[in-house]
This record gives structure tokens, C-alpha cells and sequence, in this order.
């Protein structure tokens, strides 16, 4: 099953809701999805009206005590399933670090998910940790929003030279996320980008409004330019999953 995360050092800077939208995206092409919520905000469960059936299931999961697939909900969306975040989510890591190869436990609990899944989502939470390094062998994508400011080149450096001391060959999709063209250090930091031209996700009320009305962007403004921008960055994904075999 081709395995792709939303991952960042920071947060607040856009990795659910994109996870939520290409989640979809993928969906609606007629890809069968899973979105794993791994933050204990459960922000991506909240917009997906979709709530664990299971209390601990975090715990229950790492600990073997239970499978994905019993935890796994259906949304309201065809081909798109969730599992939910529970609150036992905030100590993944002290569950991961229980076990006797705690940073291979994800590539064990997603092994054989292939037959159900064409593509697994992993919205992460900020930071980096034990959970982290799960996810960056699990996956073979991250894809990364940066807030284009002074220090979103740098804080990506980061997480690249991490990766790159590790010896870990997952591959980065930067995009920039909530762009302002108006701004000047926004227009500057885009044009100096090093390498190929990221998607730009525009900074847009109809974005906000996807936690209120709880739904996808492109369920209510699929014509919008930011719907646009995550139907680009839903292309590059697929690609860059091609480009790493599958
Ligand atoms: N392109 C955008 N335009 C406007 N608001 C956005 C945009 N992307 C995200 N947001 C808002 O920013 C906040 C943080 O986004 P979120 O996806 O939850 O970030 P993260 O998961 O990285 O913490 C949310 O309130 C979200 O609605
Ligand atoms: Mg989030």
C-alpha cells in the first residue's frame, strides 16, 4: 500500500487540513483511502464527522491488542474511511516505546493493508518524536506545508538533514500553505524557492470554513483557487508515490 504522511516540525500550518482534502481527492478519483488521525485534536476526525468507537484505541493499537481494521470507521464520503483519533493518542509515544523495535512499529501495523487500501494518509501531529520516526520509515512520501516567512526555509532544512542523517530515503513534497501574494515576504520567499516551484495553496476564507461546515473544500467550493491548488498538490502526490513504486 503506498504510504504517504502530512508531516511537520510545526504546527498550525496547514497538515490537516490538506490531509483532509487529499484524503478526498484520492477518494473521489476512486482510490479506497484510509486517513489515519494521529493527533489527539482529532482536527481531521472533527471535519470528517467521524468519532472512535474504541476508547484507547492508541494504546490498544501499538500494544497489539487490536487491529486497524477494527478500528477503522466509514465517513460519509465514498471510498474514504478514517481512523479516528482518541485522547490515548497523546502517548503514542511512551506506548511506542514499550515495544522491542519501537521505531518499525507503523511499518508492522500497515504491512498487508494493501489489499484493503490503494493509499493510506497519516495526518501527524507537530513535533518530532518516537511517532515521528515511525512515520518516516512507514512512509514513502511527506508532504510538507510551509507558511512562506524568513524561517520556513530553514525549519524544512531541518527535517531534511534529519531525514538525510538517519540514512531514511522517504521522499519531501514541500507546498506552501497559506500563501499571500499581496504580502511582499511572501512574493519574495516564493520566488526564491530553490529546486522546482511548489504548489501554492492560497490563504482563503473558504479554507477556514471547512471546520465549520465539517466538510472537504472541494464539497462546497470546488471551483475556488485553493481547491485548485489541493487538486495540484493531490497530482504531485500521486506522482511522487509513482516515482517511489507505488
Ligand atoms: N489556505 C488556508 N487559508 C486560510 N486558513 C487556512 C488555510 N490552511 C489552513 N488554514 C487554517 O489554519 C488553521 C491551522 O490549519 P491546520 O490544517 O489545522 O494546521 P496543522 O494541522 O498543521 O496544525 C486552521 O484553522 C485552518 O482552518
Ligand atoms: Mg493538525
Amino acid at each position: 500500500v503506498s504510504v504517504a504522511a502530512l508531516y511537520h516540525l510545526k504546527g498550525g500550518v496547514g497538515k490537516t487540513t490538506a490531509a483532509v482534502n487529499l484524503a478526498y481527492l484520492a477518494a473521489a478519483a476512486g482510490r479506497r483511502v484510509l486517513l489515519w488521525d494521529l493527533d489527539p485534536q482529532g482536527a481531521a476526525s472533527y471535519c470528517l464527522r467521524t468519532r472512535p468507537r474504541v476508547r484507547r484505541a492508541a494504546r490498544k493499537l501499538v500494544r497489539g491488542k487490536l487491529r486497524i481494521a477494527e478500528l477503522v470507521r466509514s465517513t460519509e464520503h465514498h471510498g474514504l474511511e478514517l481512523l479516528p483519533a482518541d485522547f490515548s493518542a497523546r502517548y503514542l509515544d511512551l506506548f511506542l516505546g514499550e515495544r522491542k523495535d519501537p521505531k518499525g512499529r507503523f511499518v508492522r501495523l500497515l504491512a498487508g493493508l494493501g489489499e484493503v487500501y490503494d493509499r493510506v494518509l497519516l495526518d501527524c501531529p507537530p513535533g518530532i518524536s518516537l511517532l515521528s520516526e515511525n512515520v518516516f520509515r512507514a512512509a514513502r512520501v511527506l508532504v510538507v506545508p510551509l507558511i512562506p516567512t524568513v524561517l520556513s526555509l530553514e525549519s524544512y532544512r531541518q527535517v531534511e538533514r534529519h531525514l538525510a542523517r538517519k540514512h531514511l530515503d522517504t521522499r519531501l513534497l514541500p507546498f506552501f500553505s497559506m500563501a499571500d501574494r499581496r504580502r511582499g515576504l511572501h512574493r519574495q520567499v516564493l520566488a526564491e524557492w530553490p529546486g522546482a516551484a511548489p504548489v501554492v495553496v492560497p490563504y482563503a476564507s473558504e479554507v477556514e470554513q471547512m471546520a465549520l461546515r465539517r466538510l472537504p473544500l472541494p464539497c462546497f467550493a470546488g471551483g475556488c483557487p485553493a481547491a485548485r491548488a489541493y487538486r495540484a498538490l493531490e497530482a504531485a502526490l500521486e506522482a511522487a508515490l509513482a516515482d517511489r513504486g507505488g
